[in-house]
């Protein structure tokens, strides 16, 4: 029987392209080379590790090309893989990497741009994923199993999407860690020991993504139910959503984000 995945290139094999390969390895994969300078230990016997795009044998025949390495890399390192572009489907996570920029580098290539995030590394992401020109059904079907591997998957026609989808989804996880940290030091300053407080913070954040996950309720209503009329969390929420608290100040940390994402796009 043949594996679920085929044979795959990896570029950059770091926190992100590592935690794709290990999905992919769940899911049944024929074989794979993963290209990195740093050369990691091979996590199984179908993946092969090298440093370099030179060290990659010939008769090699990815059906897809996965670029994720850090942005900067991108211009030296993405021209050494455009004998590809003829057969294979190039899938990149890089933040701010146009398919206009990357087909400057590779030529002609089917490319599709698809932004994660970090809960990739325990199969929890989501991915929003645009497919460029000449992508054909059967690869954007293949990028979307390579992605599901990692999460959920979503894909977009307008690429511009993709600068607000790197402000809401791809840095996302950081805003909720901050949501962690300030409880943490909220629960301190109002005299709970540290280590509990720490305890406190981190489950309530897990355990409310979790019920979130498991329900098919409104984030709304799942705080409306911790929320009693003339109720602590009621005072509480009053602080929160005054129209110059949290409502404007998330609206316009997305908008910084997303036009940060705009002005690195090349
Ligand atoms: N982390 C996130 O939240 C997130 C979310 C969405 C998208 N992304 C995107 O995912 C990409 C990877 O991010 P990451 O967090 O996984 O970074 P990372 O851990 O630094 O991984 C990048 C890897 O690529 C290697 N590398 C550098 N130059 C290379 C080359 N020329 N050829 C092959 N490999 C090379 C790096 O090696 P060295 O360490 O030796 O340089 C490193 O191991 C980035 O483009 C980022 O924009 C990240």
């Amino acid at each position: 029987m043949s594996a679920a995945i085929p044979p795959i290139l990896l570029v950059g094999f770091g926190k992100m392209g590592g935690a794709m390969l290990a999905g992919w390895r769940e899911r049944g994969l024929d074989s794979a080379v993963a290209v990195d300078p740093a050369a990691p230990a091979s996590p199984g016997p179908e993946v092969i590790v090298v440093p370099d795009a030179g060290a990659i044998l010939s008769d090699f025949a990815p059906a897809a090309v996965v670029l994720a390495v850090k942005p900067q890399n991108a211009d030296a390192s993405l021209p050494l893989f455009a004998r590809y572009a003829g057969s294979a489907v190039f899938l990149s996570i890089m933040a701010g990497k146009t398919v206009a920029g990357m087909r400057g580098l590779l030529g002609e290539a089917a490319i599709v741009r698809a932004m994660p995030n970090t809960p990739a590394a325990i199969r929890q992401g989501i991915t929003v994923a645009f497919p460029g020109p000449g992508v054909t059904p059967a690869q954007r079907g293949l990028c979307d199993t390579l992605l599901q591997a990692v999460g959920q998957v979503a894909w977009v026609e307008d690429e511009g999407l993709i600068d607000p989808v790197t402000a809401v989804s791809g840095g996302g996880p950081a805003y909720v860690f901050l949501l962690a940290e300030l409880l943490e030091r909220a629960a301190v300053e109002q005299g709970i020991p540290p280590d509990l407080a720490r305890l406190m913070a981190r489950q309530t954040v897990a355990g409310s993504g979790a019920l979130l996950a498991a329900s098919t309720d409104d984030a709304a209503v799942l705080r409306k139910a911790v929320t009693s009329p003339k109720g602590t969390t009621e005072r509480a929420l009053a602080v929160l959503m005054a129209d110059e608290a949290w409502p404007a100040l998330i609206s316009r940390a997305i908008a910084a984000a997303t036009a940060r994402s705009r002005e690195l796009a090349g």
